[in-house]
């Protein structure tokens, strides 16, 4: 029988706790893709289309998105070529029945999880965080005001693309203590579940980006 060597880690933690931040070093280091239902969702929506539509309303709200609209979106994301050797999951799965989903998936393919990692944050650092997030609408690049600011006052920095940043419909404070909320009531049953399988690293994500990435290599490696 085959051996699975792909490369699978979970990213899980509240939100504004660096998830997108920290998948971007982690997808470099080990050459797969990242796959964020976050970002999957708002491209639905820049592209107008009906799933897009239908998950607007949840998402600016700060709501979660119905499973079965994750899920079928999802197992078709999973199948792709590129997702074979390994991925970065930034944001799934988000409640238990999304896990149990992913490991049911898993398994009929003999597949593996490395790590799932959890970026430990209180609650009014993430609003203070959120609050001053910028992203930029092109590339989706992610910046913070004070802690990691454009080098031009609101242009993305890349290159190519130089668009202005905007800030996300559901980085407002109401949005954000409402995900928090959710947070802790759906999603962190899913910490329990990646501990009993003796997959969980918890990580202080309190700490600057390049000492959080160096705890997450250190975990992964250990
Ligand atoms: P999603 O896009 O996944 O949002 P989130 O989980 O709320 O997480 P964020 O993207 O807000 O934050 P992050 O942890 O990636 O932090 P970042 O790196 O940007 O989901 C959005 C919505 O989609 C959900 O609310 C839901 O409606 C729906 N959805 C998505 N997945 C779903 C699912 N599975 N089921 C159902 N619904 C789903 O960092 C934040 C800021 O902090 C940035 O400005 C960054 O520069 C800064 N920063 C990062 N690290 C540090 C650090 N160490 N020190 C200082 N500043 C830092």
């Amino acid at each position: 029988m085959a051996t699975d060597e792909g490369v699978r880690l979970l990213l899980i933690g509240p939100p504004g706790s660096g998830k997108g931040t920290q998948a971007k070093q982690l997808t470099e280091r080990y050459r797969v893709p990242h796959i964020s239902t976050g970002d999957m969702l708002r491209e639905q929506i820049r592209k107008g289309t009906s799933l897009g539509e239908e998950a607007k309303g949840y998402i600016n709200d700060g709501n979660l998105v119905p499973d079965e609209l994750i899920l079928s979106m999802l197992r078709v994301r999973l199948s792709q070529s590129d997702s074979q050797g390994g991925y970065v999951l930034d944001g799934f799965p988000r409640s238990h029945a999304q896990a149990e989903a992913l490991d049911a998936l898993l398994e009929r393919q003999g597949q593996n999880i490395k790590a799932a990692i959890l970026l430990v944050l209180d609650d009014e650092t993430i609003v203070k965080r959120l609050c001053n997030r910028r992203v930029c609408p092109e590339c989706g690049r992610v910046y913070h005001l004070i802690n990691h600011p454009p080098k031009t006052e609101d242009r993305c920095d890349e290159y190519h693309c130089r668009a202005t940043l905007i800030q996300r419909p559901d980085d407002n404070e109401t949005a954000i203590r409402n995900r928090l909320r959710i947070y802790h009531e759906q999603t962190q049953p899913v910490v329990a579940f990646y501990k009993e399988k003796g997959l969980l690293k918890a990580i202080d994500a309190s700490r600057e980006i390049l000492r959080v990435q160096i705890d997450i290599e250190r975990a992964l490696e250990g």
